[in-house]
């Protein structure tokens, strides 16, 4: 930066420093003003800084409350709300922090969150934007999200008052992909990490996909449709439906998959964030002390009382698998047919 103001000083003198100095050194001094102010304003998007909250009363810090022993980088991501509906008392002082979860439908992000929420200093409020009218314009999810992160979201899972991490899981599909840019704006200003979660094998989420909209009608537990089970014997009944995939779109809707899932990680790269894999969940036991260590809580085990519906290797769990395999392979999705994360 310094070196390109440099440059500039150099160009304006050899030019103009013959007519006029007194003129000269005015035009020299607003230029590096100019440039100063657009400086500082690439930088601050770029650090993500909040330059501007937009409602002070909401970022404040209780004067009472110390921040000592936060990292100076951190306190943007550090809040004391104060909900006006009910007082924190003893935990008024008590740090938390802001996150979402932006994930797409049957990729373990139901079982993810009851994990989360069995951690006693977390709180994730479900998928709050399933509702249509939550998520119409940029104002009524601006208001929605103001609400959850000023602990005053009512919902099962909420513990509000004494927390250290608020949040709640988001799908891509639910606006998120619209307003894009307001979101990605409002998480830098609030300090809201974002926990990407994404289901590496797109084949086995299809498969996911089909059944359980095919439940939504058949409804195979006693009449009711579940998404999300707490039984073997419950999982089992579900799993035992196998549906057909279409061929003839097979290849496009798994790369319309991918593509959404890559756009998002463009459209949210300046925020402070992290990527999850569910099959990362299964397999390393080390993947959720990493987002307990990102969300800055105590770790420690987390248990969830659900259990996984499709367990066996994908060619028990398709219908007409041999088209699918031969329409798959030597695509660039090959290793789907392959790969498990079903617990053999
Ligand atoms: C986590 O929750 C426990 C139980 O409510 C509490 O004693 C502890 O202080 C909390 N820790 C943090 C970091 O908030
Ligand atoms: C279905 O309902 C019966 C009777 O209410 C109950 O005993 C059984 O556990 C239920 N089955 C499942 C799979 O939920
Ligand atoms: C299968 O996909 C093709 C191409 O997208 C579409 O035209 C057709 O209607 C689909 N078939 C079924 C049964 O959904």
């Amino acid at each position: 930066m310094r070196n390109i103001i440099m440059d500039k000083e150099i160009v304006f003198s050899s030019r103009a420093s013959k007519k006029s100095p007194y003129v000269f050194w005015l035009v020299l001094l607003f230029f590096i003003m100019a440039f100063g102010v657009y400086i500082c304003g690439v930088s601050l998007t770029q650090v993500t800084v909040p330059s501007k909250p937009t409602k002070i009363s909401f970022m404040r810090v209780e004067r009472t409350c110390s921040i000592n022993g936060i990292p100076p980088e951190e306190l943007v991501y550090v809040h004391f709300p104060q909900p006006k509906t009910y007082s924190r008392e003893e935990c008024k002082c008590t740090p938390v922090r802001f996150f979402v979860i932006l994930s797409m439908q049957r990729s373990g992000s139901g079982w993810f969150e009851t994990l989360l929420n069995s951690h006693p200093n977390i709180s994730s409020n479900g998928e709050v934007f399933s509702l249509k009218q939550r998520r119409q314009s940029m104002e009524t999810i601006q208001r929605t999200l103001d609400t959850i992160y000023n602990l005053e979201w009512i919902s099962s899972a909420a513990k509000n008052d004494c927390i250290a991490a608020v949040g709640f899981k988001w799908m891509l599909n639910q606006a998120v992909m619209v307003y894009h840019r307001q979101i990605a704006n409002y998480f830098n200003q609030k300090g809201v990490s974002v926990i990407f979660l994404f289901r590496r094998n797109l084949l086995r989420r299809l498969v996911s996909l089909l059944a359980n909209a095919y439940d939504k009608d058949a409804k195979l537990i006693n009449g009711t449709h579940m998404s999300h089970v707490h039984t073997r014997e419950e999982a089992d009944l579900l799993a035992q439906f196998k549906p057909t995939l279409n061929v003839s779109s097979l290849i496009v809707d798994l790369s319309t998959a991918e593509h959404t899932m890559t756009e998002s990680l463009e459209f949210f790269k300046s925020n402070r964030r992290m990527i999850l894999y569910y099959e990362d969940i299964i397999n390393n036991p080390k993947a959720l002390s990493d987002v307990l260590e990102f969300l800055r809580v105590p770790v420690r085990k987390l248990k969830s009382r659900q259990v996984k519906i499709h367990i066996k290797p994908l060619h028990e769990q398709v219908n007409n698998w041999y088209n699918v395999y031969s329409t798959v392979q030597g695509s660039q999705y090959d290793h789907f047919l392959h790969s498990s994360d079903y617990i053999s």
